[in-house]
């Protein structure tokens, strides 16, 4: 038995695009069916109430379109109403913030000197994902003892849209938000925000050299994969296709969009969330 149902993905804007291309390269047979809230992008300055609501609506949508699981692939939306959404969904759910604390315990552990305290681990992360301390607690969770480190680094969401990656204003913000960082002696530092995988070679040079980035997107996809049962996979003899729905689209969505997904991306449906 085979579930032929698309998978859904939900991120507050396009920056979830780059989970969802982890995933069709993890599962490649499988349908997509991607929703970004445009119109109301950015979550991270938002409040917990305000993010919690808009999460929920966006993820009534893909359950009305017969998804058979739901990735929340926006770190904030995570952060703040993955139980929420849990709550109301009768498919699976996975967010991206435990796959990313995994595989941040799982390369600190492999960094902690021989003796003395481990070294902390550093979270960047949107303000509202950092004021909600969920990577602080789901990494303490698989590591207690593990001290966090968290950093907010707005500037990086409209750096990243803007394909200012890498300049003299991303290398002068990157230096200003990660010089706590480096200084922490932290030599494990999660990417916890959609946006931040393409600032990677600008963060990494801030930082001192061998410090290892975790992008929670690749350990989601396998995460995913893991969590679906093989009665609920797709026929594999057939590639899956992607579809990309949008609150909001114009001409600067559309470059943004691109920019995430190395590609010109497929044609963007509009849709309205009541
Ligand atoms: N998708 C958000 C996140 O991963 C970043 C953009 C926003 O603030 O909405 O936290």
């Amino acid at each position: 038995m085979t579930d032929p149902r698309p998978i859904g993905l939900f991120d507050s804007g396009v920056g979830g695009l780059t989970v969802l291309d982890a995933v069709a390269r993890r599962l490649p047979s499988e349908d997509l069916l991607y929703l970004g809230d445009t119109a109301r992008l950015p979550y991270g300055t938002k409040s917990r109430e305000t993010v919690r609501r808009y999460a929920l609506r966006a993820v009534s949508l893909l359950l009305e379109r017969d998804v058979k699981a739901l990735v929340v692939a926006c770190n904030t939306a995570t952060a703040l109403a993955l139980d929420a959404i849990r709550d109301r969904s009768p498919v699976p759910v996975l967010g991206v913030v435990e796959p990313g604390a995994e595989a941040a315990v799982e390369a600190a552990r492999e960094t902690d000197p021989e003796q003395g305290p481990g070294l902390p681990v550093a979270v960047l992360a949107t303000e509202a994902t950092v004021a909600s301390d969920a990577y602080g607690q789901a990494i303490r969770r698989l590591d207690p003892g593990r001290r966090v480190l968290h950093v907010a680094c707005p500037l990086f969401v409209p750096l990243a849209e803007e394909g200012w990656t890498d300049n003299e204003v991303a290398w002068a913000t990157a230096a200003l938000y990660l010089a706590p960082v480096a200084a922490s002696g932290s030599r494990v530092v999660v990417l916890g925000c959609t946006h931040y995988p393409l600032l990677k070679g600008t963060i990494a040079a801030a930082l001192p050299p061998g410090t290892l980035l975790v992008d929670s997107a690749e350990s989601t996809a396998r995460a995913l994969a893991a969590l679906l049962a093989p009665e609920s996979r797709k026929d594999v003899s057939k590639r899956g296709e992607t579809h990309l729905l949008v609150t909001d689209s114009s001409e600067r969505l559309r470059r943004v969009a691109a920019r995430f997904l190395g590609r010109e991306a497929a044609a963007l449906e509009l849709v309205d969330l009541p």
